[in-house]
């Protein structure tokens, strides 16, 4: 996607430096066009390495390609963050003496600003009007944030994260286009669950949820509702799944919070995904006090382990008709054992519809960007495989399930 990322002259636009980052990594074409204000804060070069584009303040360059409307009319998207109370002004009154005014006249494409000003211009009543203006006109406003502002006081008028920006931006954009699941009810656990020990312990384990959140996402963007049942996750990643509209994030920290939260988001759910880490074992008596090493007996002390509910195994269970049940399996295949095998045995034992075996070691699965899985039927078979992103993984998950739901009809 041609995507304009327009900034004003706002502190915020430190932030915006990793919005572009955010929207590069995802593959899409960044032009940036900062105001001549929004450079003293962050200077051309900066833009220019991060957009990997030439960036420049003013229509008088590159005359002979038009630029001065030539971002507008190539734009899929155009976003202006931070967009500072006088860019908004200039906006919702037609103002073009730079080269972000030409572009944003010149545009069709959605048209997407993040506010960032201190709360009293925030609340004065001129640029609620042109906020009002702006949204009238079909401007899709992000935030602004309640939080602290520079100069130590706090309040409404913070730029939002750059992850709900550009969640909220590609959202309206319609990223992928595709709506292939479109009207389906989906659950998805992600992240590690924690297992006290005392008030300060716990027992827990190395996932970041970033897979899991994939999956959610994924499915959104393609048209499903989403319940995303987080347990210990990555709190960045997270917050760009909460900023899309079509997910609601519940959270759970232990094994059983999580299976409770999972039982009652699947009710009347289309398809059900564990993707969390759950602890497979709690500690029988958690203590109400810190455990101290006065009170132990010995050099060391024994924790007793009970096993949790297989969360999974319960929703194969009593499945209703209809309904998919897709597990993940982390492997650490041992000697002359293939991860085929070790996920098949998996598969047959655990029964779900669907099974995502991936390997997993001491630096291979958890809190990287990348994966790589073997999707199996829970007969054995292998229905696909998907090496990329966490989100090429969740795609080709999904077009596994899809590949199910017709087989089923
Ligand atoms: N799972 C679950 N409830 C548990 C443990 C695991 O629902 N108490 C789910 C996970 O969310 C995942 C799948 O079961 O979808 C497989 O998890 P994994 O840890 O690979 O398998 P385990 O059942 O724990 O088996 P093992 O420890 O023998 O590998």
């Amino acid at each position: 996607m041609f995507v304009v990322v327009g900034v004003s002259g706002g502190i915020a636009a430190y932030k915006t430096v990793h919005l572009v980052r955010l929207l590069v990594k995802e593959g899409h074409e960044v032009h940036v066009v900062p105001t001549a204000d929004a450079v003293r804060f962050v200077g051309l070069p900066t833009w220019e390495a991060i957009s990997r584009n030439p960036v420049t303040t003013s229509v008088h360059e590159d005359v002979a390609r038009v630029r001065h409307v030539a971002l507008g009319q190539s734009a899929d998207l155009v976003i202006v963050a931070p967009a500072t109370a006088n860019t908004l002004a200039k906006m919702a009154t037609g103002l073009a003496d730079d080269l972000l005014g030409t572009t944003l006249l010149a545009t069709t494409a959605p048209v997407v600003v993040a506010p960032a000003m201190h709360t009293e211009m925030w609340r004065h009543p001129a640029t609620a009007h042109n906020v009002a203006t702006l949204r009238e006109r079909g401007v899709v406003v992000v935030g602004p944030d309640d939080g602290a502002l520079t100069g130590g006081d706090s309040g409404p008028g913070r730029m939002s994260e750059p992850e709900e920006i550009v969640a909220a931006a590609l959202s309206v954009a319609g990223a992928g286009g595709r709506e292939d699941l479109a009207g389906l009810r989906v659950v998805v656990s992600a992240g590690g669950t924690r297992e006290p020990i005392d008030p300060v312990r716990f027992i827990g384990n190395r996932s970041s949820g970033k897979q899991g959140i994939a999956v959610a996402l994924a499915a959104a963007d393609r048209g499903a509702d989403v319940v995303l049942v987080a347990a210990h996750v990555d709190e960045g990643v997270l917050a760009e799944a909460s900023a899309h509209p079509r997910v609601s994030v519940e959270r759970a920290g232990t094994a059983a919070e999580l299976a409770a939260a999972v039982a009652s988001a699947a009710t009347g759910a289309d398809v059900v995904v564990m993707a969390a880490a759950v602890a497979d074992y709690r500690v029988a008596e958690v203590s109400d006090a810190k455990l101290s090493k006065d009170a132990a007996a010995g050099p060391g002390i024994t924790l007793h382990l009970v096993e949790n509910d297989d969360i999974l195994a319960g929703l194969v269970r009593d499945r209703v008709d209809g309904r998919i049940v897709v597990g993940f399996a982390a492997e650490t295949p041992q000697d002359g054992e293939s991860l085929l095998d070790r996920g098949r045995r998996k598969a047959a034992r655990k029964g779900a519809d669907l099974l995502a075996v991936n390997q997993v070691g001491w630096s291979q699965g958890f809190e990287a960007d990348r994966n790589e899985v073997t999707l199996l039927e829970a007969s054995g078979d292998v229905v696909g495989t998907a090496a990329g992103s966490k989100r090429d993984v969740a795609d080709a998950l999904w077009d596994a399930v899809l590949g199910i739901r017709s087989k089923n009809k």
